[in-house]
């Protein structure tokens, strides 16, 4: 079973190396950072305003990369306008870093608050003639270049990618990790005995289904998404609603951000829309905290449509979605009438798409039986 799950991620992520034992993106990442750094090690990463995620925190945070590894955490330039790490500066912070004794031993690309893809290609180059090694965090983009959208970060100069196998990916909750094969021993030592014991083999099998109809259908899935997420911020802006990215077409990715600083506040707006039978989360916006804003009661919204995607939505369904969202923030109509008109239209969408039709199809797929 495993066999297959690993075979089946390394044809899906055109990877010389997977390990599917991580079972979560939590486990994947800090598999990746026993395996490529000591503690006391300088690791580059995204602040958490800016996209980052908790793992890959300093120690003052509570962050997995200094607390639970003891990494010394510096934070990768981030350009507001573009929504993008910004690459000079990166140079620049590197230079400088290595300068004062400090060089980093490993820089980690990719975030929670992923709009646009990261610039690997312009930087891997630099990073590897500095011996810097070149993770990239996929946890929620892993379905999009699973599908060849968004990047392909392997082929751009990563030396490792890891992430979630449940976000974009939608298999169970677990996390994997893909790699060249030069790097294949120190990472499955770094997974097991250090990481993880039991590896949840009920949800290996589960993630063999899922690479399995990501090879089947995660093209045009993933394409879907995209397609979607660029049309429901579309649609969001025309309401009314600060979207970001403006400048870049607002998405390259499953999400929208919003800015909600004008109606109400994070916390509200997804209390909201909550209430309306419309999940969101609120989430930290770059300038937040210079503007006093604190992760509680952030500035932004952050909007997936993956999953919606999935039931089956299309571009006009965005066009609905939208209007629902703007009839509860900005026209101030009562949730709980919103709430039903969502549940009536919900109802429309109850069938997996992108999937095999039948539970054998998987089998057949993987040839369990010679
Ligand atoms: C960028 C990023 N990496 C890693 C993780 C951790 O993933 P998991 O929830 O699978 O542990 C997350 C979770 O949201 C994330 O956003």
């Amino acid at each position: 079973m495993e066999l297959i799950a690993v075979d089946l991620a390394k044809r899906l992520f055109r990877a010389e190396f997977a390990d599917v034992r991580p079972i979560a993106g939590v486990t994947a990442n800090l598999s990746v950072y026993t395996a490529f750094t000591e503690p006391g090690d300088v690791m580059l990463s995204l602040a958490i305003p800016n996209g980052g995620h908790i793992t890959y925190g300093p120690k003052r945070v509570g962050g997995t990369a200094g607390r639970v590894r003891g990494l010394d955490v510096e934070y990768l330039p981030f350009d507001e306008e573009s929504m993008n790490v910004d690459v000079d500066a990166a140079r620049r912070k590197i230079e400088k870093l290595t300068a004062e004794g400090r060089k980093p031993r490993i820089v980690v690309f990719g975030g929670s608050l992923f709009l646009f893809p990261h610039p690997v290609r312009e930087l891997s180059d630099y990073l590897r003639s500095m011996d810097i090694k070149v993770a990239y965090d996929g946890a929620h983009v892993l379905g999009l270049i699973a599908g060849g959208e968004f990047q392909d970060p392997l082929r751009e100069g990563a030396d490792v990618m890891m992430g979630s196998t449940h976000k974009t990916l939608p298999g169970p909750q677990g996390g994997v990790v893909l790699s060249w094969e030069r790097y294949a021993d120190q990472i499955k030592q770094a997974v097991f005995p250090s990481n993880v014991s039991n590896h949840h083999l009920h949800h290996v099998a589960g993630k063999a289904v899922a690479f399995a109809e990501m090879l089947a259908f995660g093209r045009e899935y993933a394409s879907q998404v995209v397609r979607n997420a660029r049309r429901l911020a579309e649609e969001l802006a025309s309401r009314g609603f600060k979207v970001l990215g403006e400048a870049k077409g607002y998405t390259r990715s499953h999400q929208v951000v919003l800015d909600v600083t004008r109606n109400g506040g994070g916390m509200s707006v997804e209390k909201r829309l909550e209430d309306s039978n419309i999940i969101v989360n609120r989430n930290l916006l770059p300038y937040d905290l210079r503007e006093g804003r604190s992760y509680k009661d952030p500035g932004g919204i952050r909007i997936g449509v993956q999953e919606v995607t999935r039931l089956g939505m299309k571009e006009g369904e965005m066009a609905d979605v939208a209007e629902f969202i703007a009839r509860v923030i900005i026209r101030n109509e009562p949730p709980e009438r919103v709430a039903a008109d969502v549940a009536e239209f919900r109802r429309g969408f109850n069938r997996v798409n992108y999937a095999f039709e039948s539970p054998l199809e998987a089998y057949e797929y993987v040839k369990l039986v010679r």
